[in-house]
């Protein structure tokens, strides 16, 4: 302070007589000498107690307020500037660029309530004359850059309420002092570089503390005691080496990446406390072990749960689903056995959830709840698929892991690099006939199908108009024995509906028709409901039946959009709930193989449900080869009874298609390769558990293709003990010795043997005429001759010109081995496809 300063100092002086009657050591002068000296701009011509940021006694002449947050000071706080507002209460310079404190700031004594140095960049240690702020009640001074160890005279500050030193380098142990700040309601120290123990008796001293954050320190020992701390909320002890259990009563709670060890019920939660208000809880990271809270069921506020990285062993989900508010779940790594509940669907809120590194099996029920934003079940045991609605939300989502599980579906839509890497160890199981590039193509094409779909939707009700208009006239006229044609008539569309077969009576106990939806897998645009079908059968009418299966009647309709299709109606009762038979349909319609018939979607009407397959133009292949007259048929004799009466219709075949070696083997290959995909391509398998030859449909390509395959799982337990018994002429051997045998891939093995000796015999399975034995079946009689090497005597005489005779007698022993009575002899169907293409005819061969 020698002449520099005085020159300084007049130069101040003048410069601010100029816009303001300053006296020296007035307050005026040091907040002023303090601004400019910090390089902010000064206030205005007016009195300092109208400045911003600065508030003044009942008499204008002391500033009792200095709040100067976010004034872009800089440098060290100067001497002889606010160190000398004698009776200011309130310091507030945070978010500036301050650098160090002057000496004299200490002098601000016991008028200061409150110092806020928040987010500057002060550094060095915070020395003992703290203890001068006697009667301080808030302290800030976190993200600055403090080290050193804090001060033992913090313990003098009787009235402190608020102490906040987050974000700092602070280290050594906390003060066995800071239990004299007997009015403490928030300690913040987290995020510094403190080590060793809290001091005893925190909860004994701290009778208000309603917030303690420790985090993100190096502190050890034993939990706190924190039992005493009746008015506590907030607790965040995470990221220490704290050991042992916890006690108290408690609104938000993280105690992760502690050393936490020990059954987890020491975390004793359940004392005086009320789970009822328990928001937040995260006990991440520890070495907990033993079984999750029984009642976290009752924590009816949680909004944040988080287990993960634990040592428990083998948890059952823990019941959630009253859990409404929950909106984060974290269970990673907690050894979670068994299903996820399908009522996690129930969790509306959650927003993240993750179950990764667990020991989780069954099939993934449908977690698309509108908030879900990160799904995380990677690393466990998952087989099945994903809910297509799910699999659409992906996109949406900001991060999903599926990762190493036993998983296998059809996810065209995303992209290779999605399924690279979220997807690690699943089966992308799409269509194999289907070129991969098709699929990328159609991905990018889907901005323009709203508008392809509206411009050939409305093309589609003009023909079909069209067509009606026609079908109506050829009525009127005779000319046209169709009759059930799904024309634009109006429906009923409330309900109950009632339908009538010749063999069924079956109820749709739905209210209003248009309020069930179809589900179309491939055309989620299209909202098709009930109504739409009870148009496309017209309201199921006798007329459009193409079968009574053993699931129930199967009709015939055309969806708006021209979709051909078959409509089976699972008639018979079933135990599965809606939701489980909805994921079964869903699960079947990922299946897809060229040999298998698609199933398009499904409806749930009421207790009905109804499944809907590809229309297969060319019927199956019972009627091509027992029922029809070959020969009689051609493509362009529309006007036959044929098409009324036959379940099969028939329109492209030619005798000459139909009755060659080629054609039947192809059946016979075709219908094999399917079998063999849903046996050993998909997981879990599927056993058919009804293979015979009206199974076995022909599509528009005359391509064999193989129907209702999985059905059983939604038809329920009582059509199941039917088709355990399989169908006449069909039944392995094993069904009629007991009756728990249940069908296995061996059993399918046997109907397809009973196919294939159908197929180069021509006979029927049963009731037909077998030459040289009476009373038998196409078994029986076919194997006998095989075994007497005679096989060449029963080739079907219409084939047997038209192929290799080798070839045919070839089949009919692969048609032996498949029907063994020794279910264990037969061969699996891999094998079988294997053996059937060592005997393809090529093109010469007719
Ligand atoms: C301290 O300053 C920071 C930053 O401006 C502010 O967010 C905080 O509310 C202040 N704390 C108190 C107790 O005034
Ligand atoms: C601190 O100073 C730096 C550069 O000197 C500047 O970019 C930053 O905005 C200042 N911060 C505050 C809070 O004034
Ligand atoms: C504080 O920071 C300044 C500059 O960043 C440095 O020169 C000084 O040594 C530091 N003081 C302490 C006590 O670390
Ligand atoms: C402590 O200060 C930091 C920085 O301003 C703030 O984020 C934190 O919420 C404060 N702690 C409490 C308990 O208010
Ligand atoms: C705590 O930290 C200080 C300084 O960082 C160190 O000297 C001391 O040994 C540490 N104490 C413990 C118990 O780790
Ligand atoms: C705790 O709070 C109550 C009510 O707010 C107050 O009367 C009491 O003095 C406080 N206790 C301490 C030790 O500050
Ligand atoms: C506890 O502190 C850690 C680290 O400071 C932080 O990440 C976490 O969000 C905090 N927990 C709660 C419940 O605020
Ligand atoms: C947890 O609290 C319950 C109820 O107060 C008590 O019975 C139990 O002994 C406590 N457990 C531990 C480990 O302190
Ligand atoms: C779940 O908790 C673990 C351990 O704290 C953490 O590593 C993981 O990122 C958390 N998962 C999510 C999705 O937040
Ligand atoms: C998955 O199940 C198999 C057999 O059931 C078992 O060997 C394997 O350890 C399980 N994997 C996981 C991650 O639980
Ligand atoms: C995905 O987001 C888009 C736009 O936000 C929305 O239109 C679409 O319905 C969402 N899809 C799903 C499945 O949530
Ligand atoms: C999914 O989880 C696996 C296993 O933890 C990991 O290797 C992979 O990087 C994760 N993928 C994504 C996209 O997060």
């Amino acid at each position: 302070m020698g002449g520099g300063f005085f020159t300084c100092f007049l130069v101040v002086v003048v410069l601010l007589r100029c816009s303001a009657s300053l006296q020296l050591n007035t307050d005026e002068f040091f907040v002023s000498d303090f601004f400019l000296k910090m390089g902010a701009k000064v206030a205005g011509s007016s009195s300092v107690c109208s400045w911003k940021g600065v508030t003044c006694d009942e008499r204008r002449e002391k500033v009792i307020a200095l709040v100067a947050s976010g004034f872009g000071l800089s440098g060290v706080i100067p001497e002889n500037t606010i160190g000398k507002l004698s009776k200011l209460r309130t310091l507030d310079l945070s978010a500036n660029n301050i650098t160090g404190l002057s000496s004299d700031i200490w002098e601000l004594g016991s008028s200061l309530r409150s110092l806020n140095l928040s987010w500057n960049q002060i550094n060095g240690s915070l020395p003992n004359n703290l203890a001068n702020f006697g009667e301080l009640e808030s302290l800030v001074l976190s993200y600055n850059s403090f080290s050193g160890e804090i001060p033992t005279a913090l313990g003098s500050l009787r009235s402190l309420k608020v102490l906040n030193f987050s974000g700092n380098g602070f280290e050594g142990s906390l003060p066995d002092s800071i239990l004299g700040c007997e009015s403490l309601v928030s300690i913040d120290l987290s995020s510094n570089r403190l080590n060793g123990t809290v001091p005893n008796g925190l909860d004994d001293a701290f009778k208000n503390l309603t917030f303690l954050d420790l985090s993100g320190n190096e502190m050890n020992g034993r939990l706190p005691e924190l039992s005493g701390l009746n008015s506590i909320t907030y607790i965040n002890l995470s990221g220490n080496l704290f050991e042992g259990s916890i006690l108290g009563l408690f609104r938000e709670i993280d105690l992760s990446n502690n050393q936490l060890q020990g059954h987890i019920s020491q975390v004793n939660l359940s004392s005086s406390y009320t789970w009822s208000s328990l928001v937040y809880l995260d006990l991440s990271g520890n070495e907990l072990s033993g079984e999750f809270f029984s009642d976290l069921g009752r924590a009816r506020s949680l909004k944040h749960l988080n287990l993960a990285f634990n040592m428990f062993s083998h948890q059952n989900f823990p019941q959630l689903e009253q859990l409404s508010g929950l909106e984060y779940l974290n269970l990673s790594k907690t050894s979670l056995t068994g299903q996820i509940p399908t009522e996690f669907s129930k969790l509306f809120s959650l927003k993240t959830l993750d179950l990764s590194h667990n020991h989780i099996t069954g099939y993934i029920p449908d977690l698309s709840m509108d908030n879900l934003q990160v799904l995380d079940l990677s690393m466990n045991n998952l087989t099945g698929g994903i809910p297509k609605p799910l699999l659409d939300k992906l996109p949406n989502m900001t991060r999903f892991n599926f990762s190493y599980n036993h998983l296998k579906f059809c996810a065209a839509e995303l992209s290779p690099q999605t399924f690279n890497t979220a997807f690690v160890g699943s089966v992308n199981d799409c269509p194999i006939a289907v070129d991969p590039d098709v699929i990328k193509s159609k991905g990018t094409k889907h901005r323009g199908l709203k508008l392809a779909l509206a411009i050939s939707l409305s093309f589609f009700f003009l023909i079909a108009g069209l067509v009606c208009l026609a079908i109506r006239f050829r009525k009127r006229t005779g000319s046209w024995a169709v009759k059930q044609l799904p024309c634009k008539e109006e429906p009923n569309v409330s309900g109950p509906f009632s339908f009538q077969t010749d063999s069924t009576t079956w109820v749709a106990d739905v209210k209003s028709a248009t309020s069930v939806p179809v589900v179309i897998f491939e055309k989620p645009l299209l909202n098709f409901t009930f109504a739409d079908l009870l148009t496309a059968t017209s309201h199921f009418d006798r007329g459009t039946l193409l079968a009574e299966g053993k699931f129930g009647p199967v009709y015939r309709g055309i969806l708006p959009g021209g979709i051909h299709v078959a409509v089976k109606v699972l008639v018979r009762g079933s135990a599965v709930t809606d939701q489980e038979a909805a994921r079964e349909l869903e699960r079947l319609g990922w299946i897809k193989h060229p040999n298998l018939v698609p199933l398009t979607g499904y409806c749930l009407a009421g207790d009905q449900r109804i499944a809907i397959y590809d229309y297969m133009e060319n019927g199956n292949l019972q009627n091509l080869l027992h029922d029809l007259p070959l020969g009689v048929q051609t493509t362009e004799d529309w006007s036959t009874d044929t098409w009324e009466e036959d379940a099969g219709i028939v329109q492209n075949i030619t005798t000459e298609g139909m009755t060659t070696w080629r054609f039947r083997h192809k059946i016979a290959l075709g219908a094999a390769r399917s079998l063999a995909f849903l046996h050993h391509g998909c997981y879990p398998q599927i056993v058919h558990r009804d293979v015979k030859a009206n199974s076995i449909y022909l599509d528009s390509e005359l391509e064999p293709r193989l129907s209702d395959f999985g059905l059983s799982n939604i038809a329920g337990a009582t059509s199941e003990d039917e088709i355990s018994q399989g169908s006449p002429g069909y039944a392995p051997p094993e069904f009629s010795e007991s009756e728990n045998v249940s069908a296995t891939t061996r059993s399918d093995v046997y109907g397809f043997g009973v196919v294939l000796f159908e197929l180069v015999t021509g006979k029927k399975p049963i009731g037909d005429d077998y030459p040289e034995e009476r009373e038998t079946t196409l078994v029986s009689w076919a194997r006998t001759f095989v075994k007497k090497n005679r096989a060449l005597r029963i080739i079907d005489p219409k084939i047997r010109e038209t192929g290799s005779e080798k070839q045919m007698e070839e089949a009919l022993r692969i048609a032996y081995l498949c029907t063994a009575d020794l279910p264990s002899k037969r061969p699996s169907m891999q094998q079988i496809v294997g053996l059937l293409k060592d005997i393809e005819p090529i093109a010469a061969d007719h």
